[in-house]
């Protein structure tokens, strides 16, 4: 089987993967899980494996139905004019929420909490329930401790961030679409944690590694 073959089985069973996009990109790996599936362990091993920014990432069609916008197109503040990242490519950043039920938001159980209900906002949506802004906000308030983020319309056609490529897998998985992201750093130089370090905290912790490019040449 292929390193894409391993990765939607793994995702299929709830299990997480490590995602490197592309050198000439971010040049990141991202710890990714689908959300239904996080529970505390799961944050506390983003946070203390992983390190970087715990985000969820919602496809178009759920985020437009629950009208949540691009972060950069509502920002009433000169600090928003700027379109592109350094690498070229723009911010899928949309906002930060918590569950409703959740105390301080930040916890690894209420982190968990409003991660995992994104998941089942995202399920309910995509099986056709009646969802939009009100039922959204029946459910989660903003702002959170949870970076949500919007995926491009055309999927891994229009973009090749790991907010595709993450919501690309779930779909291959036949889970809904919402996945939780967050990079690698080395612990030691605070960079991004290299390819290489990646592949051998995959290695020894069972996870699937796989490249960016074999995804969208597999699944794209
Ligand atoms: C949020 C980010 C990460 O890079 C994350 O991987 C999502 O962004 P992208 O789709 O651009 O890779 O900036 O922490
Ligand atoms: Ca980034
Ligand atoms: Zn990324």
């Amino acid at each position: 089987t292929s390193a894409v073959d391993d990765a939607v089985a793994a995702f299929r069973e709830g299990q997480p993967v490590c995602v490197h996009d592309f050198d000439d990109r971010e040049g990141e790996t991202d710890i990714i899980y689908p959300a239904r599936s996080v529970d505390a362990d799961a944050v506390a091993h983003m946070r203390n494996d992983a390190g970087g920014l715990i985000c969820a990432a919602l496809s178009a069609p759920v985020a437009d139905a629950a009208e949540l916008p691009f972060l950069s197109d509502v920002i009433d503040h000169p600090a928003g004019e700027s379109e592109h990242l350094a690498y070229g490519d723009r911010s899928s950043f949309s906002l930060t929420v918590n569950h409703r039920d959740t105390f301080t938001g930040v916890t690894d159980d209420d982190r968990a909490l409003t991660i995992s209900e994104l998941g089942a906002f995202a399920a309910s949506a995509t099986d056709g329930d009646a969802v939009d802004a009100e039922t959204f906000a029946d459910e989660f308030r903003a702002p959170g401790h949870v970076h949500v983020l919007r995926a491009a319309d055309g999927l891994l056609d229009e973009r090749q961030g790991h907010t595709e490529l993450g919501l690309a897998l779930a779909d291959a998985a036949d889970q809904p679409p919402a996945v939780v992201v967050c990079e690698m750093l080395d612990d030691g130089t605070g960079d991004a944690l290299s390819t290489a370090a990646a592949r051998e905290y995959a290695a020894r912790n069972d996870v699937p590694f796989v490249e960016g490019e074999a995804l969208v040449e597999q699944l794209g």
